[in-house]
């Protein structure tokens, strides 16, 4: 079954065609990132206006290997996301589900990324770790597909506006056991690279920052890790980190402009307090994840640990969580999507719906901002 998946919730307009669920035709992902940049943050307005841009190329793109006749179904992320982006792919792919008369499944854009890590791992040439531009085509020619993800399992979500502990216990039967009690992971590696002036996004650039740097340079919280529940909590380290700034003052060159736009200096980056202090913020967020993950795993008894969504990409934390399960739970298999997979894009989308195949009327479908799992 060939099933087109239509992901327009923030800043990435995609597009995918994928087979049975696992194995990615196309893959097509145009991002406004780099306008957003220059604000420090991404506008949702201007976000919405690039995703009409984007949006007829992009599919026009991903149905270059398979003719839309031979589409099966189509899916469309409708939420949790920015309503004006929504919008934009939820109309254009209910358009096409009436003008070509196909099923449209509606997707939750949480559970779309959880199936990132059932898509067959593309071969090391085609996965090396940089994103997908608009424009290239990832193609699986000699795909493999090493282990298939057992369940029950236990999924943790770090994107840009969530962290959640869910467990899975099948398809379409998912758990929510804990999440974030304030900032999500990716909003608050956002917010400090943006109070070290290393520009937006910020997940990217705190990793690149941290790589020069020693993650025990400076003594920072790691909040609620010792608490009884599964529930995270990012804004006290984002402020501890502010306060560390302050502290090392007037040294310290990033702290005299935290302003939403100031490009960084040549300087910033290579400051070695700049460095230190990155790589001690990721290493106290990256504890907590990786602490509260591995108990829950063990408490639910899981068979499997998956890791989605885009601070997924995060090297420190790819590493961290698996040599614990490894260490702590070595009957758990660990699962992470490649790099280009745990950013937004379709081809997860695509799968989520060939996994919890519920069509719906398309009249009946529509954009739902808050969505939640
Ligand atoms: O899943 P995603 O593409 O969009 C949302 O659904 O939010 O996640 C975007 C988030 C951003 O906050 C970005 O800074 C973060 O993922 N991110 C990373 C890395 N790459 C992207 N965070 C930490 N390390 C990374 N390498
Ligand atoms: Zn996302």
């Amino acid at each position: 079954m060939y099933i087109l998946g239509i992901e327009t919730s923030c800043d990435e307009t995609a597009a995918a065609v994928v087979k049975d669920g696992t194995q990615i035709i196309t893959n097509i992902v145009a991002s406004s990132q780099k306008i957003h940049q220059k604000y420090g943050g991404i506008v949702p307005e201007i976000a919405a206006r690039k995703q009409i841009d984007f949006i007829t190329p992009v599919v026009k793109e991903a149905l270059a290997e398979i003719p839309h006749e031979e589409i099966d179904a189509l899916a469309v992320t409708v939420g949790p996301g920015l309503i004006g982006s929504l919008l934009v792919g939820v109309e254009f792919a209910k358009t096409l589900s009436y003008l070509w008369q196909k099923p449209i499944i509606p997707v939750n854009h949480l559970i779309g990324h959880i199936y990132a890590n059932f898509l067959i791992q593309s071969s090391p040439s085609t996965s090396s770790g940089s994103r997908v531009k608009s424009g290239e085509k990832l193609k699986v020619k000699d795909a493999t597909n090493p282990k298939t993800v057992e369940l029950p399992a236990l999924v943790l979500i770090v994107s840009g506006g969530h962290t959640e502990l869910v467990l899975m216990k099948d398809h379409g039967v998912f758990e929510n056991i804990g999440g974030t009690r304030d900032d999500a992971a990716g909003e608050a590696f956002d917010k400090a690279a943006r109070l070290l002036n290393l520009g937006y996004p910020g997940g990217p650039a705190i990793q690149k920052a941290a790589e020069k740097g020693n993650p025990k340079a400076f003594n920072l919280p790691r909040p609620l890790i010792n608490s009884p529940d599964f529930d995270f909590s990012f804004s006290g380290l984002k402020t501890a980190l502010y306060q560390t700034v302050q502290q090392i003052t007037p040294t310290f060159v990033p702290l005299s402009g935290t302003s939403a736009g100031r490009p960084a200096k040549k300087d910033d980056a290579t400051s070695q307090e700049t460095s230190d202090l990155a790589a001690s913020f990721q290493q106290a967020a990256i504890d907590c994840l990786v602490h509260k993950t591995t108990k829950a795993a063990q408490k639910y008894e899981v068979m499997s640990v998956l890791l989605a969504g885009g601070v997924a990409a995060n090297k420190g934390l790819r590493e961290g969580l698996g040599k614990a399960i490894q260490e702590k739970l070595p009957a758990i298999s660990f699962f992470m999507p490649p790099f280009e997979l745990c950013t937004d894009n379709a081809t997860c989308i695509a799968a989520a719906a060939y996994f919890n195949y519920k069509p719906k009327p398309w009249s009946k479908i529509k954009a739902e901002p808050g969505l939640d799992i």
